[in-house]
């Protein structure tokens, strides 16, 4: 039966980070997947979430099924979060939220979703986008085309280009955004901007599916909010995939949420319904250790003051890091101005620098970063960086 089966290329994500794991290289450096790293290279867990999981363990006095669309708290508290509380009032039973397992959980089933909603329903997604959006999606059935989105001579977001592509989607059509911190460009849209994408989405019918995977790591929790809120206020119908992976450091725990909002009540209820069975056929239900310590997390108003203020650290670490490259760079070389890279959301940004040179940098100093030249911004710290930049601008000027 499987003879003929080919090993199949590794994920460019996960692949390189597995490569990065096995090189002997003892001064190697990981830029490639997204995973916060502190000062000490270590990737710790939030103190809330810690104190949220001691306290779950210790209430928990069952492993029984939880119910199939995930922990009633989790689900309230995370669409108040993603939202306000004030626009998931006045949703009311037009939105509906279900658990996931992590970010793809939530992208797959809102695919699976619109696969049910229309056969040939197209979704188009930012050129370039998250690697995984292409194998994740289209092989729920959608047909995935790109929109303009990033220039590479300007190192941002190509505005015009985009107006003019989002123009000439065909009405009906989905498109994904990315909520804030774009990956993998990390150039985002200012706000006026999106004002203008959710007017062309708008007057055009088109229907937006946000990918929120970095929520409080560009400017705020509610900065990162900005375009999502915006869709639902004024789109009537709006898809959410959500991510907890990063922003409360639950990677491995895979927590997500699906959210989906509907003209009516009864759309709603149809749509969550056809989740459910999604779910049910793949997997079932998510597992619900994550989603129960985000839960309980964010029921707690000093648990989540504490996740706050911690979160609040990593993005100004983040932020001065991304500094600390852009200066560092500058300084050590004058063939390309990095200047660019302090501008970028998030955890990541493209370096823009040939491609040989990113392979020369793995091969002769075992820094690891994306061939798209995207580097974990999270992955950089205050002993790697003079390395990172002596290194790079060795490479470029050769
Ligand atoms: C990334 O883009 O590196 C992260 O979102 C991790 C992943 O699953 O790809």
């Amino acid at each position: 039966m499987f003879e003929q089966l080919k090993i199949l290329p590794a994920d460019p994500i996960l692949g390189l980070n597995q490569t990065f794991q096995q090189d002997a290289n003892a001064d190697k450096i990981n830029l490639s997947v997204g995973v916060y790293q502190n000062a000490k290279g270590a990737t710790p867990i939030f103190t809330a979430v810690k104190k949220a999981e001691q306290a779950l363990l210790n209430s928990q006095s069952t492993k029984a099924y939880a119910p199939q669309a995930g922990d009633p708290a989790f689900i309230e508290h995370i669409s108040n979060l993603l939202l306000g509380n004030d626009l998931v009032a006045s949703l009311g039973d037009r939105l509906a939220a279900v658990m996931t397992p992590g970010g793809c959980g939530a992208l797959r089933m809102n695919a699976e979703l619109l696969v049910q909603a229309s056969a040939n329903t197209t979704v188009w997604v930012s050129n370039p986008t998250w690697a995984n959006h292409f194998p994740l999606l289209q092989s729920a059935g959608l047909t995935l085309k790109t929109y303009d989105y990033y220039s590479a001579d300007t190192h941002g977001v190509d505005f015009a280009a985009m107006v003019e592509s989002l123009n000439a989607i065909p009405k009906g059509d989905v498109v994904l955004l990315h909520g804030c911190c774009h990956n993998p460009t990390g150039a985002d849209l200012t706000q006026p901007q999106w004002d203008t994408v959710i007017d062309i989405l708008a007057e055009r019918e088109l229907v937006p599916f946000i990918d929120v995977a970095y929520q409080g790591f560009g400017d705020s929790l509610v900065d990162d909010a900005y375009g999502l809120r915006q869709a639902a206020l004024r789109c009537p119908e709006v898809l959410v995939a959500s991510s907890c992976s990063k922003n409360f450091g639950v990677y491995r725990e895979r927590t997500g949420a699906a959210l989906v909002i509907t003209a009516t009540a009864s759309q709603t209820a149809a749509a969550k319904s056809q989740i459910l069975s999604a779910a049910r056929r793949c997997y079932s239900m998510s597992p619900s250790h994550g989603g129960s310590i985000v839960g309980h997390l964010l029921s707690s108003e000093s648990l989540t003051s504490e996740w706050k203020a911690e979160l609040e650290q990593v993005r100004s670490r983040m932020n001065r890091l991304r500094l600390g490259l852009a200066t560092g760079l500058n300084d050590a070389q004058s063939k390309i101005d990095f200047g660019f890279v302090a501008e970028s959301k998030g955890m990541f940004c493209y370096l823009g620098i040939p491609q040989s040179d990113v392979l020369t940098l793995r091969s002769e100093f075992g820094i690891y970063l994306l061939e798209s030249t995207r580097i974990n911004v999270a992955g950089l710290s205050e002993q790697n960086l003079p390395v990172i930049v002596d290194r790079v601008a060795d490479v470029i000027t050769r």
